[in-house]
């Protein structure tokens, strides 16, 4: 379709945080079968993102990148024609550098044009565009360069520009053509990769919003090293923040649990919530935080996030979620789906290391439990 991309925070795969370069094109079909399969697609999931180490290590003789001949013999125009087939979408990865990050493959530097053409003509939707081996040269200049390359081509391409956070991109990111800019170093799989990432994104709450979002990478949930508890805690603070989720682990093989934190519809419509006003820290307690995200209907979504290293009883009212003062308000539990209401303040027990979500309506809703019986559930 030729809607113009990154209204919403993209949602989909990348091939990177599980797999490095041990990538293959049976891989990428694999997965987008899985994507189809698991749920996931029909959860929202929509990408199916190649990343470093896709190429040949030269360019053709006419200039242009070509896919590996040994890992992609059947080159990304058929992989794309796969992917579109099962009703997703097909990304790809190069850097604004003369390599990649991985130096395996030459990268996008004072080649913007043909690359951004050839990546049209095989049917990609999705270009991240890292900033390795970039020669020192501006930021700003490499980043607007290639987005107007992918302008020029005519196809719909989201383009997301993954520069660190290093030059401030939530000040241009959109002026360089993109919809996507990372705003903070790597993640890796661990509890103090992802919180250390969350603290830095408090102060950028402003700079995103429909058609440019602040990414603060890949989703780590299922690659095996956090907890269930932390996998939930990282999957819903990442959708409070109108974060992209692309999941970074191996769907052909995740588990139930893991499935069920990706594809809870809930919290995924937080992310997805059509006005893309992220969520917010409105408190700091120390080890406890209350974060909040206005939602486009006038519900407010909650997470009580505690980093402690025991169970810690949470509470924030209505009063200071903005919600007013009405009469009585209906609450949802993400997790575990119960519904309950409360005239003004809300409560759980957070596990350590756990986030308890709610979403709050100011209306009366019949039929609750009281309050008093919530708890937060990981997920079976
Ligand atoms: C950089 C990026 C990562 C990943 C690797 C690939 O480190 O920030 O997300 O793309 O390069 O080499």
């Amino acid at each position: 379709d030729a809607q113009q991309p990154g209204q919403l925070p993209p949602m989909g795969w990348n091939s990177w945080n599980k797999f490095h370069c041990d990538i293959n094109e049976e891989l990428i079909r694999e997965t987008a079968d899985a994507m189809v399969s698991s749920g996931l697609e029909a959860a929202g999931y929509q990408y199916v993102n190649i990343d470093d180490c896709w190429a040949e290590q030269n360019r053709t003789a006419d200039g242009k990148l070509e896919a590996s001949h040994t890992r992609f013999p059947s080159g990304i125009k058929a992989l794309a024609d796969y992917v579109h087939d099962r009703g997703l979408k097909l990304g790809i990865y190069t850097s604004a550098g003369t390599l990649t990050c991985q130096k395996t493959m030459p990268g996008g530097l004072d080649h913007e044009d043909v690359d951004a053409q050839t990546f049209a003509d095989w049917g990609v939707d999705y270009l991240k565009y890292d900033n390795c081996n970039n020669q020192n040269r501006p930021a700003i200049e490499r980043y607007t360069k290639m987005g107007e390359a992918i302008k020029k081509t005519g196809r719909p391409i989201l383009y997301a520009l993954c520069e660190w956070g290093q030059n401030q991109p939530w000040l241009w990111g959109k002026d360089a053509g993109a919809q996507v800019w990372r705003t903070t170093g790597d993640i890796s799989d661990s509890w103090s990769s992802m919180t250390g990432i969350l603290d830095k994104q408090v102060p950028l709450v402003g700079y995103s919003g429909p058609g440019g979002w602040n990414d603060p990478d890949m989703l780590e949930v299922g690659n095996g090293k956090m907890t269930t508890t932390e996998y939930q805690a990282h999957f819903a603070l990442w959708a409070l923040l109108n974060a992209p989720l692309l999941a970074g682990n191996d769907l052909r093989s995740m588990s139930d649990t893991t499935k069920k934190i990706l594809a809870n519809k809930d919290i995924v419509a937080l992310d997805q919530d059509w006005a893309g006003k992220q969520g917010y820290q409105l408190r700091d307690d120390g080890d406890t935080e209350v974060w909040t995200k206005p939602m486009s209907d006038g519900s407010a979504a909650v997470v009580l996030f505690n980093r402690g290293l025991a169970a810690a009883p949470m509470s924030a009212t209505t009063t200071e979620l903005g919600l007013g003062k009405a009469r009585d308000y209906r609450v949802r539990d993400l997790w575990s789906g119960a519904e309950t209401e409360t005239t003004g303040t809300l409560r759980a027990s957070v596990p350590s290391h756990g986030a308890a979500v709610f979403r709050v309506w100011p209306a009366k809703f019949p039929n609750a439990a009281p309050l008093s019986t919530l708890t937060v559930q990981a997920p079976d």
